[in-house]
C-alpha cells in the first residue's frame, strides 16, 4: 500500500515505486516513449531508457536534478522559447492538472533539436488520494513532424499551381474572348455590310435574305461565345451589374427565380477580386441549377471598405454535406476564396435550402495570392 500522507511518505512511497520489481518495471523499461518519474518538489528520481535516448543525456546526468538543470532549452512549435512556468512537469507540479499533447522542441545541451510531445500527470495513493510523484511522459515526434512539413510543402506547391493554372485560364479566356470578338465580330460585320451594300446596287434584297440570317446567327454565336468565356459587362460595368446580368440569364435558362439584393454604391472593387468573386457565382449558380431543385434565390451582395460579402440562398431540398468531401465545384471555389485571403463556407439554409457564404476581407489581402 502507498502512504503519501506526508512529504517524507511520499518520497518513500516514490523510491518504493522505483525500486519495486516486476513486470511493470520492465514495461516501462521497455517502453518507446520516455518516463521521468518527479517527486513533489519536481526533482527526478528515476527515468527509463527511452527518456535518455529521447533527451540524449545519460541516466546519472537526469537523476536527482530538476527540470531546468537538464541543460535543454525548451521551444514552442513557434519558435519562441518555452518558459520553465508554463511546462508540464511544472504545471502539474504547481496546479496539480494534468498536461495532454504539449508540443515542445528541444534543444539538447550537445546541440541537435528533437520534438517531443508532452504527457504530465500526479500518482497519487489510490487509497488517500495523496499525490506522491509526477510522472512525465514524451515522445520523440521529429521524423512525423518532419513528415507533415514535407507533406505541407507539397501541398503549398500544389496550391501554388493551382492558382497559377485559374490565373492563366482567366487571361487566356480573356484574350480569346477579346480575340475572337475583335477579329471574327468585325470580319463578319464588315462582310455583312459590303454583302448590304452589293444587294443593295443589284436591287435583288429577297434573294439573300437566307445569306443574311445566317450572318445575324454567326454574329449572335460570336457574341455568345465571347459573353460565356468572359462577359464584357464584368470589366465594363463592373462586378454587381455583371452579377445582375448572371442572375437574369440563370433565370432565364432554369425558370428558377433570382433576386438580387445589393447595397446602392459599389466601390472600386480590384479585378482579380471581380473574378473571382463572379467565377463562384458562377459554380453556386449551376449548383442550384444541378441538384438543388430550388424556386426561389437569394442573393445579397455586400461591400463595404472592410470586406466583400455575397451570401446565396437557395430554398431547395438542401446540401447533403456528406456528399461534397470528393466533388471538385466547392473545394475549387473555397480555394479561389483562400486565394483572395477570405473564406467560403456552405451550408443547409433554415428551413430547408442551402446557404453559400463568401466573404473577402479588402485589407488583408496584401499577403494572399491573385489568381
Ligand atoms: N445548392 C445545392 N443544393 C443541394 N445540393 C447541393 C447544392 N450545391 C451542391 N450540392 C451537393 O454538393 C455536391 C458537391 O457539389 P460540387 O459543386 O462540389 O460538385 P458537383 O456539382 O457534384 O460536381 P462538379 O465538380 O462538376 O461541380 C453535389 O454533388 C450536390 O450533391
Ligand atoms: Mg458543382
Amino acid at each position: 500500500m502507498i502512504d503519501a500522507s506526508s512529504p517524507l511518505k511520499a518520497k518513500r512511497a516514490l523510491q518504493a515505486l522505483l525500486e519495486s520489481d516486476g513486470k511493470y518495471r520492465s514495461v516501462i523499461a521497455a517502453m518507446t516513449e520516455g518516463i521521468l518519474l518527479l517527486d513533489m518538489d519536481g526533482i527526478i528520481m528515476g527515468c527509463n531508457p527511452s527518456a535518455e535516448r529521447i533527451l540524449g543525456i545519460p541516466r546519472e546526468m537526469i537523476q536527482d536534478r530538476d527540470f531546468p538543470e537538464l541543460g535543454c532549452r525548451f521551444f514552442r512549435e513557434d519558435g519562441s522559447a518555452f518558459p520553465d512556468r508554463n511546462q508540464p512537469p511544472t504545471v502539474t507540479l504547481n496546479t496539480g492538472n494534468p498536461c495532454r499533447n504539449v508540443v515542445m522542441g528541444l534543444q539538447k545541451p550537445e546541440g541537435g533539436l528533437t520534438w517531443v510531445r508532452v504527457d504530465s500527470e500526479v500518482l497519487s495513493n489510490p487509497e488517500n488520494r495523496m499525490p506522491f510523484a509526477i510522472m512525465v511522459s514524451f515522445s520523440d515526434i521529429s521524423e512525423s513532424r518532419k513528415q507533415r512539413e514535407k507533406l505541407e510543402q507539397s501541398y503549398n506547391a500544389m496550391r501554388e499551381l493551382s492558382f497559377r493554372l485559374q490565373h492563366v485560364r482567366e487571361a487566356e479566356r480573356t484574350s480569346i474572348a477579346r480575340e475572337i470578338h475583335d477579329e471574327l465580330g468585325s470580319l463578319l460585320t464588315s462582310v455583312k455590310f459590303d454583302l448590304s451594300w452589293a444587294v443593295e446596287k443589284s436591287g435583288n434584297r429577297a434573294e439573300f435574305d437566307g445569306v443574311f440570317q445566317g450572318l445575324d446567327a454567326a454574329i449572335r454565336s460570336v457574341k455568345k461565345i465571347c459573353t460565356a468565356l468572359r462577359p464584357s459587362i464584368l470589366d465594363d460595368l463592373g462586378l454587381f451589374a455583371a452579377l445582375e446580368w448572371q442572375a437574369g440569364e440563370f433565370s432565364k435558362k432554369t425558370g428558377i427565380r433570382c433576386r438580387v439584393d445589393a447595397g446602392s454604391s459599389e466601390p472600386a472593387v480590384p479585378q482579380d477580386v471581380a473574378t473571382g468573386i463572379f467565377r463562384i457565382f458562377q459554380e453556386t449558380l449551376t449548383n442550384i441549377a444541378r441538384h438543388a431543385e430550388a424556386v426561389n434565390v437569394l442573393v445579397k451582395f455586400d461591400v463595404s471598405n472592410e470586406d466583400i460579402s455575397l451570401v446565396v440562398t437557395d430554398d431547395g431540398k438542401g446540401i447533403d454535406l456528406r456528399a461534397t468531401s470528393k466533388s471538385l465545384g466547392i473545394l475549387g471555389m473555397s480555394e479561389r476564396a483562400r486565394a483572395l485571403g477570405g473564406e467560403l463556407s456552405v451550408r443547409r439554409a433554415s428551413p430547408s435550402g442551402t446557404e453559400v457564404a463568401l466573404s473577402i476581407p479588402l485589407e488583408r489581402r496584401a499577403s494572399s495570392r491573385h489568381p
